[in-house]
């Protein structure tokens, strides 16, 4: 959480902070703050709430120089409140730093630096950093830099100013994103790419404990023993506008309409008739397939809820036992890993702290980790011994909707790979659900045109305080996806329920006019799911149902129903969320809500 960036120039830095910060308010958007060398001072200007009101406060009072750094808040240590808004200095306000992550022995250093006479204003983790760096400054700021974190546990992307060194910024990573940038006579630091793409499109990713200095003169990028480090630039291919609304009201809604080409572009070199499928440089053979006893999904959220799907497809097609955890829960349980697990991590981001908490226990106990992510040189692509990116494109809004769609895509096309390579399917089967995953972009197009059903049933349903969401099979998981989707959007309640369990506990809660969303589109479960609906029909639920087209028949049953277009059973997921998605978009926009900057949210969770 929280988005940092950094600029080093000919240029005044303070628009090209506040243009980076406003490509990172996604990571965090409580409060926002900048410092620059002004006339060899530090000038810090600061507030709580939307980068909004730091560009006026900006506007008012302007600060000039060409060396600064910014931030954007997501709070952890401390409300969001002015005061506890970063950059955070020393004393004397010779030292400022930004920083995204968790300092996890601050409380500790911070009576070490109190015994040493510092003072602190703030409740942040963060405000030791200057403090530290304050302390071990012997006129080299990097020296002081390194020094510093090697007393710091926890996670950080830092970016250091100060007026001892006017001209210099000082950037390191340890378990949070940090990128640098390298135009024509000017440098930036960032916690993510879009941040800079309107200056440059040649990056450096740095790894853990690698350091950067920036000056006029250019850019020496360092290990933690101050060595010099060759790397080579990452250059970056997608455009900018990729990450601009280009004509919709929103992004979520924009990245709800580029599901079609997300999933094509996911599939695209892998997945083709007649030929065997890749998995891009992924090779596992019939015998590694065969040794394998148990396969985990592990993720977070909406990615989490791609895994579910997954255990479905995985089992279904490949016949390999699948575990689904989710990440936090996972580290903590002791899980069984050997040499014989095969852990797939799936994160859009490829930096949340608990799914790469995950992976690397998993590494240590000899498991095989594939990373599933959807940012190149992200973390989790780094780390996993081998990697199968969503071709999704960025995803700005905090709702995570192509990216969960195109997850699928990649759980399919591993399923269907281990399928392939152990010859759990034959050859025609294999066939069949290849071609109808390759029909899933134009299906997912027409899935967009119901738009009138869920702004109706939107308009009518906003103001309820709770809804369900029930489904059977891989219905269940999208079921779970679209009550997260409301929920985090349009602050209503919700829970996902497996159809057949409700009637042990949850049908209590069933009145008149409460409001269940019915997924129907498994064609072995139809039945059973009808009946289930039965049961809260009776009860007075207001049911809208989605149901396969040519299912006509379940208007009897339903007070509205949308039809998706028909495809293999364990595919549906992808054509079934997109309604859900919508649906709770809706909702949103007519409550009124934030609907790309949902409270309490940030789309990058780099705490624990
Ligand atoms: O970047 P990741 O996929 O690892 O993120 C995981 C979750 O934080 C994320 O999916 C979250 O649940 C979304 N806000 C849901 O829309």
């Amino acid at each position: 959480m929280c988005g940092i960036v950094g600029y080093v120039g000919k240029k005044e830095a303070s628009p090209v902070l506040i243009n980076g910060l406003s490509k990172l308010e996604y990571r965090g958007y409580d409060s926002a703050g900048v410092a620059i060398i002004e006339n060899n001072k530090l000038k810090i200007s600061k507030c709580k709430g939307r980068l909004a009101n730091l560009e006026a406060k900006l506007q008012q009072e302007p600060i000039h120089g060409a060396v600064g750094i910014g931030h954007t808040r997501w709070a952890t240590h401390g409300e969001p409140s002015d005061l506890n808004s970063h950059p955070h200095s020393n004393e004397d306000e010779t030292i400022s730093v930004v920083h995204n992550g968790i300092i996890e022995n601050y409380l500790h250093l911070r009576e070490w630096l109190t015994s040493k006479g510092y003072k602190f204003m703030s409740e942040t983790d963060t405000e030791v950093i200057p403090h530290l760096v304050d302390y071990y400054y012997q006129g080299n700021l990097e020296d002081a830099v390194m020094k510093a974190i090697s007393k710091m546990d926890g996670s950080y992307a830092l970016g250091v100013v100060s007026t001892h060194e006017p001209g210099k910024l000082v950037a390191v990573r340890k378990d949070s994103p940090l990128i640098v940038g390298v135009g024509k006579d000017e440098f930036f630091i960032a916690s993510d790419i879009p941040a800079i793409l309107n200056y440059t499109r040649d990056v450096y990713l740095l790894n853990d404990k690698e350091f950067v200095v920036i000056t006029q003169d250019g850019i020496k990028l360092l290990t933690e023993e101050g060595d010099i480090i060759n790397k080579d630039i990452f250059h970056v291919t997608w455009n900018a506008d990729a990450a601009e609304k280009g004509g919709y009201e929103h992004f979520m809604i924009k990245e709800i309409h580029e599901q079609p080409k997300a999933i094509r572009d996911t599939m695209t070199s892998r997945i083709a008739l007649e030929k065997p499928i890749t998995l891009d440089k992924i090779s596992l053979t019939k015998e590694q397939l065969e040794n394998i006893d148990k396969v985990y999904i592990v993720a977070c959220g909406t990615a989490y809820h791609a895994g579910v799907v997954g255990k479905y497809a995985i089992e279904q097609l490949a016949r390999i036992p699948v575990e689904v955890d989710i990440a936090s829960e996972f580290r903590y349980r002791n899980p069984i890993i050997n040499e014989k697990t095969l852990m797939i991590v799936v994160s859009q981001s490829g930096e949340t702290a608990d799914t790469l908490a995950a992976l690397r226990e998993a590494k240590k106990h000899g498991a095989r980790v594939i990373a599933v992510t959807n940012v190149v040189g992200s973390s989790a692509s780094r780390e996993a011994h081998d990697v199968l990116y969503t071709w999704a494109g960025p995803e700005i809004a905090v709702a995570s909707t192509k990216a969960y769609t195109t997850q699928l895509i990649a759980m399919y096309i591993m399923a269907l790979y281990f399928a392939e390579q152990k010859g759990t399917l034959s050859s025609e089967r294999i066939e069949e659900i290849k071609k109808e995953m390759l029909q899933l972009p134009e299906k997912a197009e027409e899935t967009l045109k119901h738009k009138d059903v869920l702004q109706r049933f939107a308009s009518k349903t906003y103001m309820h305080k709770d809804m369900f969401f029930l489904g059977r099979g891989v219905d269940y998981a999208v079921a779970m996806e679209g009550s997260l989707k409301l929920k985090e959007i349009s602050y209503i309640h919700s829970e996902a329920y497996a159809a057949g369990e409700l009637k042990h506990g949850t049908i209590a809660l069933i009145e008149n006019g409460t409001v269940v969303i019915a997924l129907a589109t498994q064609d072995n479960l139809f039945e059973k799911m009808v009946s289930n609906i039965k049961e809260v029909k009776t009860r007075g639920a207001n049911v809208l149902a989605f149901a396969f087209e040519g299912n006509n028949d379940i208007e009897k049953t339903v007070d509205s129903a949308l039809y998706i277009p028909k495809t293999e059973t364990v595919l549906a997921p992808v054509l079934s969320v997109i309604p859900l998605q919508l649906l709770a978009y809706y909702m949103a926009v007519q409550k009124g809500c934030d609907v790309d900057k949902p409270r309490n949210l940030a789309k990058s969770v780099t705490v624990e």
